[in-house]
Order: C-alpha cells, then sequence, then structure tokens
C-alpha cells in the first residue's frame, strides 16, 4: 500500500517493520482529539489564506463526517496506515482528494502528536478530576456517620491511642484532596499549545498559532520548537499524580484487608470480596488486594516513561511513541480503581464494637494516664515511671488500666481519685484532644463541615 511519505522509498518497507512501528492499535484512542485540532488547523490556515477558503471549509465538514463515522463504527483503521494521524489524514483524501492533501500544510506529525496528546490526557483528567471528587464524598459522608465510632490508632503498627473512624477516614480525604490539587497543577503545564513547532524548526508558513490556541481551549502556546514537539514532561508529571492516587489507595486498601482479618475484625465487605474454590469458611477481600496490587503497574509506568525519556537528544526520535501504552494504562487503571474502591467502602460493615474492643486492649490510654497525674501536680516523668509500673501489673492480671480498681490505683500512687476512671475512658482520650486537626468529636465534626463546603464549591 502506498504510504502518505513514500515518495522518498525505492521499496515498500518489510510487513514486519510496518507492524514493528505502527501504533494505531493503542493510539487509536486519541481520534477525538486529532480530528478537533486537524479542525482547529484547517480552519487557521483557510483564515490565514494559507490554503483556499473553500478547501478548508471541505477538510473540515468531512473531518466531521469522519468523526461520526468512526463512532459508529463504520471505520476501520489500518496498521500500514501506522498511526491515528496518517490514518484519519488517508481516509479524509480518499473521500475529498485534493483538498484533503493540503490539511498538513505547515504541519508535522511530530507537533500533531504532541498535541493530541496534551488534549487526551487533560481530557482524561478532567473525568479523574471528578472521580476523585466522587471518592471525597464517600470518604466525607462515611465519616460523618462515625465521629463517635471509637478506634485504636497505631504507630509501627502496635495500638498508640484512640481515635475515631470519621477521623482516619478523614485522613484519606486529606489525601485524595491534595491528590486533586496536583492534578489541577499538573494540568497547568499540559495546557499549553504545541501546534506551529512543525517537525522541530517551526515553519515558514504565517500560522496563526494563538488561533489555533483558542480554537482549542488552551491557555497558551509553546514557546520553543524544538521544546514543543520533544516535551513529554506533563506525561511524566500526569504518571506521577497517578502513582501517588494509587499509593493512598493502596494504603487503605492494605488496612482494610487486615481489618477484615479475624484478628482485627473492624469491617467485613459486602460485594467486594470473594469465597475460596476449596477452603468454605473463606471471604476474602480481593477488591481490595487487587487495587493494592494494581499499584505496581501503575508505580512501574512512572519508572518506565523517566527512563524512554532520559536519553533522548533533540528533538522527536521514535521513542517517544513509547509514552502512550503507559500512561494510558496508568490512566484506564486508576479509573478502573477509584469506583471499585468507593462502592466497597461505602458498602462495607463497619463493626463498630470490635473498635472499641480493640481500642480497650493495648493500653491506648496510658499517655492519658500520665497526664491525669500531671494535672494532679506530679511531674511528667514521673508519671510515666507510675504507668509504667501499672502497665506493668495490668498486663501480669490481664486488665485494662480502666479495669483497675480505685485500691488497685492506690498502690501506685495516693493521688488518684474517682474522677481517673472519667479521665481516662475512651471517649476521654478522643475528645479532650481538641488541637486542629484532632481526633475530639468537635474538631472533625469542623473538619467534616469544612470538606463539605469544599466539595460544594467544585
Ligand atoms: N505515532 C507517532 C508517535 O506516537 C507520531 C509521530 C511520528 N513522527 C515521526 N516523525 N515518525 O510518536
Amino acid at each position: 500500500m502506498a504510504k502518505l511519505w513514500g515518495g522518498r522509498f525505492q521499496k515498500s518497507t518489510d510487513k514486519k517493520v510496518d507492524d514493528f512501528n505502527s501504533s494505531i492499535r493503542f493510539d487509536k484512542r486519541m481520534y477525538k482529539q486529532d480530528i478537533k485540532g486537524s479542525v482547529a488547523h484547517a480552519t487557521m490556515l483557510g483564515r490565514q489564506n494559507i490554503i483556499p477558503k473553500e478547501d478548508s471549509d471541505k477538510i473540515v465538514a468531512e473531518l466531521k463526517n469522519i468523526l461520526n463515522d468512526i463512532e459508529d463504527g463504520k471505520v476501520e483503521f489500518e496498521i500500514d496506515a501506522e498511526d491515528i494521524h496518517m490514518n484519519i489524514e488517508k481516509i479524509l483524501i480518499e473521500r475529498i482528494g485534493d483538498a484533503g492533501k493540503r490539511l498538513h500544510t505547515g504541519r508535522s506529525r511530530n507537533d500533531q502528536v504532541a498535541l493530541d496528546i496534551r488534549m487526551y490526557l487533560m481530557d482524561e483528567t478532567a473525568d479523574i478530576e471528578e472521580m476523585l471528587i466522587h471518592t471525597l464524598n464517600v470518604l466525607v459522608d462515611l465519616a460523618s456517620d462515625h465521629t463517635e465510632t471509637i478506634m485504636p490508632g497505631y504507630t509501627h503498627l502496635q495500638k498508640a491511642q484512640p481515635v475515631t473512624f470519621a477521623h482516619h477516614l478523614m485522613a484519606y480525604f486529606e489525601m485524595f484532596k491534595r491528590d486533586l490539587s496536583r492534578l489541577r497543577d499538573c494540568r497547568k503545564r499540559t495546557n499549553v499549545m504545541p501546534l506551529g513547532s512543525g517537525a522541530l524548526a517551526g515553519t515558514t508558513y504565517p500560522l496563526d498559532r494563538e488561533f489555533v490556541a483558542s480554537e482549542l481551549g488552551f491557555d497558551a502556546v509553546t514557546m520553543n520548537s524544538l521544546d514543543g514537539v520533544s516535551d513529554r514532561d506533563f506525561v511524566i508529571e500526569l504518571a506521577n499524580c497517578l502513582a501517588l492516587v494509587m499509593m493512598h489507595l493502596s494504603r487503605f486498601c492494605e488496612e482494610l484487608i487486615l481489618w477484615s482479618s479475624n484478628e482485627f475484625s473492624f469491617v467485613e465487605m459486602d460485594d467486594a470480596s470473594t469465597g475460596s474454590s476449596i477452603m468454605p469458611q473463606k471471604k476474602n477481600p480481593d477488591v481490595a488486594e487487587l487495587i493494592r496490587g494494581k499499584a505496581g503497574r501503575v508505580y512501574g509506568h512512572l519508572m518506565g516513561l523517566l527512563t524512554t525519556m532520559k536519553g533522548i537528544p533533540l528533538a522527536y526520535n521514535k521513542d517517544m511513541q513509547e509514552d502512550k501504552e503507559p500512561i494510558f494504562d496508568s490512566i484506564d487503571t486508576v479509573k478502573l480503581c477509584l469506583p471499585v474502591f468507593c462502592d466497597m467502602i461505602a458498602t462495607m460493615t463497619v463493626k463498630k464494637d470490635n473498635m472499641l474492643k480493640g481500642s480497650k486492649g493495648g493500653f491506648t490510654n496510658a499517655t492519658d494516664v500520665a497526664d491525669y497525674l500531671v494535672k494532679k501536680g506530679l511531674p511528667f516523668r514521673e508519671a510515666h515511671a507510675v504507668v509504667g509500673r501499672m502497665v506493668f501489673y495490668s498486663i501480669e492480671h490481664d486488665k485494662a488500666l480502666d479495669d483497675l480498681t480505685m485500691d488497685e490505683f492506690k498502690e501506685f500512687s495516693d493521688i488518684i481519685e474517682d474522677d481517673i476512671y472519667n479521665a481516662i475512658s475512651m471517649e476521654t482520650c478522643v475528645n479532650d484532644r481538641k488541637v486542629i486537626g484532632g481526633p475530639a468529636k468537635e474538631v472533625v465534626e469542623k473538619a467534616i463541615a469544612d470538606a463539605k463546603e469544599f466539595l460544594a464549591q467544585q
């Protein structure tokens, strides 16, 4: 088959090489952006009298037909036409002849692909931002139900101090909120229009780059033609943002997996679990495990992209075609994971009693007993030592600190009075921590109210 660039060649390329070079398999998903970009380019060529106005009109009209035909499933792409750019141009030329042959005036596939990928990534980023906003809503709704659900907080995976499930959920709210802001920040640098960079050195035609940028909704145009065609920073930045989203999902999933175990038994998955083909008693948290597992491939894509770009001399090199599969897979993976994650946490059963029971074991109120003694006048170091002895005694007698009788307490310090029980109850331990960002009910309620206000503005 004749190639659009076949003029310089004496013999046709080997089939294996054609297959090897071709990116249509994976870049066909950018058809909409490619056509949109070509419509803007052709319109500009007509306005600038670089091509006849009738030809520009014909191109624009036929590109719209091609778009509809693709969407109706009437177009078969060809491996021989290499990529989405040449496939669409070829169809255009088949349909409108010479006018179609004028479309590529003042343009190279190098700036064309740079344009398409920027537009595609911005469209996908908008979808992911929506999904993150939904995730934030799910977290806040769940948190609203659990401002009194006391659970143990951990450091080193050892019980440390009691918090509430709402406080724990709102920690993830903060993470995903940062992800949202990171994506928006990344979009600013993606939102720059490269068309007009040509193959690498711009063009002699009087292109109106600003017009094309405004037609396509870009905020600015790229300022150096070499960089315009060879910059893929925005791809790597997005890969990084997505890796962080997966890291946050994966951490929560790891917790859910632990919490679903018989040892914790803090939550029970609803649909997000499966049975075992051999062990009848099993209910496995597969969804959480799969999300945790998928974080690996998204991290891998980030490293792969950095490595692909590291040795590429300016400007465009074919290596850069390798930017697409990884970033597409990172996008697909995040878009797959976020909704199932939301459904999973919205439908799981939260076993409040077990969480409370868990917070009572492990002496999570030891700091509060020491603080109690300090408030009664004991220096903190002494109080620390007294409580250390109490903990040792309690372990020996298989008791929690708040299970000790008044006589037992008096053995350790005679300044202890009846008010100790209230001072070291799990509720007090949580609700006295009123510092900004703390787990006290009123503080978390304020955090939830602020979160709802933030979400109402999105
Ligand atoms: N399919 C190519 C890519 O994804 C488009 C640019 C091709 N340019 C070229 N000079 N071969 O990068």
